[in-house]
């Protein structure tokens, strides 16, 4: 990237040696209403200026209208955002998905995505989207690949593959609430260095509901969204992609960048949300 993340934001690195903030931005519920994609944009940009310079979007949010509100964020620093979007799994086929990667571009108005990703595993066998995948990147439409919602056998069926190893991560739900990766997936990828991305990171919102996440934080002197954001962050190879579109929300959850969790509260989260006591499939929304 041109200019640098500030120094107070964590970086997670790429397999490639890429780094990107720890903290980025979602946009799965926008681009839906015309009256406010503005206001979305505005959101997105700021989230920029505060450091949080990774966007996550898709062709399926809003059909491909969270593209166009992402395109208009980044127009005059396309080269300061690091863009991820995301194909279906029907669109993933050896022509289709470069079809569908031009498609997103144009919405987007940017030449290459810096990440694209497989939504979710489809019927397409797996082989085709890898060779899209490569082909895009040699033709410098994307920069790299990875996948989403992939649970282990999928990662394994992957990894069988001969450029499969290129993928460089896997987004899936990952928080305080849904914790089912750390038995199997998540020490997966970090035996093959593979970041995740964490969707969801807040619950969607209703984790901030929950009382006993209200009472950690109350503790804490941080927000519910500060904590739940934080202690993903205490993982070295978690990016986590929160969505909003109210900037004290988003001035909020920068500040989870900054807070360090100590032990107590780590102890507190992992007695009130505990880890995964044996395997667990991946959930996915
Ligand atoms: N790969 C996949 O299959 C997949 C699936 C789901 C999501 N995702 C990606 O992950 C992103 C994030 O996930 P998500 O949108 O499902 O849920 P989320 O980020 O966990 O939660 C978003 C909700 O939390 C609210 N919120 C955000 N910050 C807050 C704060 N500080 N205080 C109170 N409320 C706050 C937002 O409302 P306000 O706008 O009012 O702040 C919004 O309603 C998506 O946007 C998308 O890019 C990927």
């Amino acid at each position: 990237m041109a200019r640098s993340p500030p120094a107070d934001m964590p970086l997670v690195t790429f397999p490639d040696g890429t780094t990107v903030p720890a903290l980025g931005l979602g946009t799965w519920t926008m681009g839906e209403q015309e009256a406010r994609a503005a206001t979305e944009a505005s959101a997105l940009s700021l989230g920029f200026d505060l450091g949080m310079t990774l966007v996550d979007t898709a062709e399926m949010y809003a059909e491909g209208g969270a593209e166009k509100v992402v395109a208009a964020a980044i127009a005059g620093r396309r080269d300061r955002v690091f863009v991820v979007s995301k194909v279906y799994p029907h669109n993933a086929g050896r022509k289709s998905a470069i079809s569908a990667c031009e498609r997103s571009l144009k919405r987007l108005g940017t030449d290459r995505l810096d990440l694209y990703l497989l939504h979710w595993p489809g019927q397409i066998p797996l082989a085709e989207t890898v060779a899209a995948f490569e082909r895009l990147r040699t033709d410098g439409k994307i920069v790299r690949w990875g996948v989403s919602n992939f649970d282990t056998a999928d990662m394994r069926e992957l990894f069988a593959l001969a450029e499969g190893w290129r993928c460089a991560t896997n987004q899936v739900l990952y928080h305080v609430g849904e914790r089912g990766i750390e038995w199997e997936l998540l020490p997966w990828l970090r035996e093959h260095r593979i970041p995740v991305m964490a969707y969801s990171p807040l619950g969607q919102g209703a984790l901030l509901r929950n009382p006993k996440l209200a009472a950690i934080a109350r503790r804490s002197g941080a927000t519910p969204a500060q904590i739940a954001l934080g202690w993903l962050l205490q993982s070295p190879d978690v990016v986590a992609i929160p969505e909003s579109a109210d900037i004290q929300h988003i001035r909020g959850n920068r500040a989870a960048a900054t807070l360090r969790l100590d032990p107590p509260t780590l102890d507190a989260i992992d007695a009130a949300f505990p880890p995964p006591a044996g395997p667990t499939p991946l959930s996915v929304i």
